[in-house]
């Protein structure tokens, strides 16, 4: 399982790069606003921070929403760094630049999947990955967690390649159910990442072993 950062922050991603086990990041126009980079110029600087500091790939969304624009802008993008993934949302004009890029054999992320139909959708497009965003499911009480298992269903069927990249994952939980599940790629806040680490058992475990150890050398 790929682990994705989901965050513009620099030292969040630094952070997750140096413990080991980061595969990529995703990003979004509100992931990137939050960090308070606004403005094309500025954004496409900061893509290429977040290229530097980390080795696999780095979803870039395009804001248009018309399929030239989107073949442009996505173009651009891509033409940035080889690390770059071409995210587009799930709408009409976004499944045709996906098909479009995949021909090209340029990479991409279907964002925005909230049924599975949208991923079976995507998934004929030739997306590289397709991102169901669990947390905002269940937000509206619906089982964001059952859309992970329909579309590994489906996508096993018919031995489609399209990754699954589970979005707005929001906790450890997610990270773990969705692991049983089998989704190829999980993206989620480096507290989703670090939280895995916890457990009371290895904190007393250790203190314990230290202890012994200082007695035995005293
Ligand atoms: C996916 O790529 C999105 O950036 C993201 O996971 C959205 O998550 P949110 O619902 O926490 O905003």
């Amino acid at each position: 399982m790929k682990f994705f950062i989901d965050t513009a922050n620099l030292n969040d991603i630094a952070e997750a790069q140096a413990l080991g086990v980061l595969d990529g990041v995703t990003t979004n126009p509100s992931l990137m606003a939050k960090e308070g980079i606004i403005g094309g110029e500025n954004i496409l600087a900061h893509y290429q921070k977040i290229c530097d500091l980390v080795d696999g790939d780095v979803s870039a969304e395009v804001i248009s929403t018309d399929f030239e624009g989107m073949v442009d802008e996505g173009e651009m993008l891509s033409s940035l760094h080889p690390q770059i993934v071409v995210k587009l949302p799930l709408i009409a004009d976004g499944i045709k630049a996906c098909k479009y890029f995949s021909d090209k054999g340029i990479k991409t992320n279907v964002t925005l999947v909230f049924s599975a139909g949208q991923a079976l959708l995507a998934a004929k497009a030739g997306a590289t990955y397709v991102s169901p965003f669990i947390g905002r499911l269940d937000d509206i009480s619906t089982d964001g967690l059952n859309l992970i298992a329909e579309i590994r269903q489906i996508y096993d069927n018919y031995g489609f390649k399209t990754q699954i990249l589970a979005a707005s994952v929001r906790h450890t939980m997610h990270v773990i159910d969705c692991a049983k599940l089998g989704s190829d790629v999980m993206t989620g806040g480096l507290s989703s990442i670090k939280g895995l680490l916890k457990h009371p058992l290895t904190d007393i475990g250790l203190a314990k072993f230290l202890e012994d150890y200082k007695k035995g050398n005293q």
